[in-house]
């Protein structure tokens, strides 16, 4: 939706997710990047979403996908330049589509000038820039926080003879958002890319902000289970959420709101009342704290009902709700329930209260791929080999065409491997494609405001089927979609207005055919 006076864009907008490396190359180079991204517009503006949201794109090492930066307001040469950053913008921008960029507070690259410094001597200027401890008495970490991507979150520095903390990668060296100057620095990184242009950001990894100035030992978590990744061994109790974080985000929400409002939306993976206290204690923190669950929850329908109103319950009056079914670090949405679930898992998504976040791919249907050893790029995958861990499998780039050299995604050599299986070519004009059903379903958003700012209202669910009505001008629609390969009841009758199965006469729907999805007007 786009801006209406009172209702802010994001309200009733859907933010689409673009991971550069994997989106479009236009030099050859075998990754993606920011012209890459233009040339691909036509295709995002045609879904019908209002915003992208790029992973990152300033200057990095690439240890962790361009999350470990050497320059929070530059560009990575391998993406290309300022220039084509501006021209970026204003393509966009044309085509009516907002841009928001990631911002990672939390750490930096190891390669960074900050921590070149702040490792060169225990009284370098920008010694105390980010977190660095002595060793415990036997020598050892000075606590038992594990890195996200395996092995102690302490790197020893023989240099300086003190340990510094890594939550993630070793070279990506925690940040010390206690020092004023760090926060000075950071928030004036953003000032940056406002004067240039870009309507907000997604805030990375923002439970990390403040970990314990005490540096408590984490508890251990007692129902780990190894494809939690090692890191999940433990509670975060410590190393995430902490208090003196939240005045941090408060202050970059004064700065977004100094630039006429701007959208920022949190990542911090936690608790539902840990993800709350994003919102800030006066609506003065994100906008949109991400909801995860439903990259994370099982793929029932109970439990979503369940969360569903768990989750409106806990909005602070006044919050706005946002759903995600799809990012960088989790297994596709297809891989995890299967392709025809997948359909009805986009209408979850889009018809659901709240502005979802669409991740680049799944609007085709993507599947994990397997990525051999000698092409992983992810730490965690290369930190835990033989495991199965990792995320390459999730980024592998976008297949445009199906014959091309590249698929259309690059005329060199692709830096991860290509989709064995589709192509955007190929579904751009057949009705029954995963592309046809999405842009089919945004443009019914679209057209219904009671899908996008309407009421929400639990209908039924049970162990098969998941029924909710949206309302809005007194025009109410029953979404009811069957979480089983069965034949389900209706549980509502209505005109239906759309349905998942391709080629459907929505004339004659009665009950909910397998694995089937409609709207209906009721
Ligand atoms: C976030 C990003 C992830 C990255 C991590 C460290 O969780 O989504 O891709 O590895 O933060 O920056």
């Amino acid at each position: 939706m786009r801006d209406t006076g009172s209702t802010p864009w994001w309200q009733g907008g859907i933010i689409y997710q673009i991971y550069p490396r994997s989106f479009q190359d236009s030099t050859g180079s075998g990754m993606g990047d920011l012209n890459g991204i233009r040339r691909r517009l036509p295709h995002v503006a045609r879904l019908g979403v209002d915003a992208i949201w790029i992973s990152p794109i300033y200057p990095s090492p690439m240890k962790d996908g361009g999350y470990d930066i050497t320059d929070y307001t530059g560009i990575e040469p391998l993406f290309g330049t300022i220039d084509d950053f501006t021209a970026l913008v204003e393509d966009a921008h044309a085509a009516g589509l907002k841009v928001l960029l990631d911002f990672v507070p939390a750490h930096s690259s190891d390669q960074h000038p900050w921590f070149l410094d702040s490792r060169s001597a225990r009284d370098a200027e920008r010694r105390d820039w980010y977190i660095w401890r002595d060793a415990a008495s036997d020598g050892g970490p000075p606590n038992n926080w594990i890195s996200e991507f395996g092995g102690p979150a302490w790197t020893w520095d023989d240099a300086t003879g003190q340990y510094y903390l890594n939550i993630y990668a070793r070279e990506q060296p925690a940040l010390n958002w206690r020092n004023p100057a760090v926060a000075e620095a950071m928030l004036d990184a953003m000032r940056v890319w406002y004067e240039r242009g870009v309507d907000g950001f997604r805030v990375d990894a923002v439970e990390h902000l403040t970990p314990d100035d005490r540096l408590r030992d984490n508890p251990a978590n007692p129902d780990w289970t190894f494809e939690q990744g090692p890191a999940r061994s433990l509670f975060r109790t410590f190393s995430s959420h902490q208090h003196d974080g939240f005045p941090m985000v408060t202050r970059m929400r004064a700065l977004a709101e100094e630039h006429g409002g701007r959208l920022l939306v949190g990542e911090a993976y936690g608790t539902l009342d840990e993800v709350m206290l994003y919102y800030g204690t006066d609506l003065d923190g994100f906008q949109l704290p991400f909801n995860f669950e439903l990259i994370s929850a099982p793929w029932n329908p109970r439990h979503i009902a369940d969360f569903i109103d768990r989750y409106e319950r806990m909005i602070p009056e006044g919050g706005w709700p946002n759903w995600v079914l799809g990012n960088h670090d989790r297994s596709r949405i297809a891989s995890r329930v299967g392709a025809e679930q997948a359909r009805g898992a986009q209408m979850l998504l889009l018809t659901l209260r709240g502005t979802p976040t669409m991740w680049q791919g799944d609007e085709l249907g993507m599947t994990d791929e397997p990525v051999p050893d000698h092409m992983l790029q992810d730490p965690w995958a290369i930190n835990n080999p033989g495991t199965g861990l990792g995320r390459d499998p999730v980024r592998i780039p976008i297949p445009w065409e199906d014959a091309a050299p590249g698929r259309g995604f690059t005329t060199g050599e692709p830096f991860l491997p290509l989709s064995s299986a589709l192509s955007a070519a190929a579904q751009e004009d057949d009705p029954a494609s995963m592309l046809s059903l999405v842009r089919a379903l945004i443009a019914l958003r679209r057209a219904e405001p009671a899908l996008s700012l309407g009421t929400y209202e639990r209908v039924r669910s049970d162990d098969g089927v998941l029924a909710f009505a949206r309302e809005a001008d007194r025009k109410r629609l029953v979404v009811a979609l069957n979480f089983t390969p069965e034949e389900r009841p209706l549980p509502v009758m209505g005109a239906a207005l759309l349905s998942t199965i391709p080629q459907r006469d929505l004339g004659a729907v009665e009950t909910l055919l397998p694995n089937e999805g409609v709207i209906l007007a009721a």
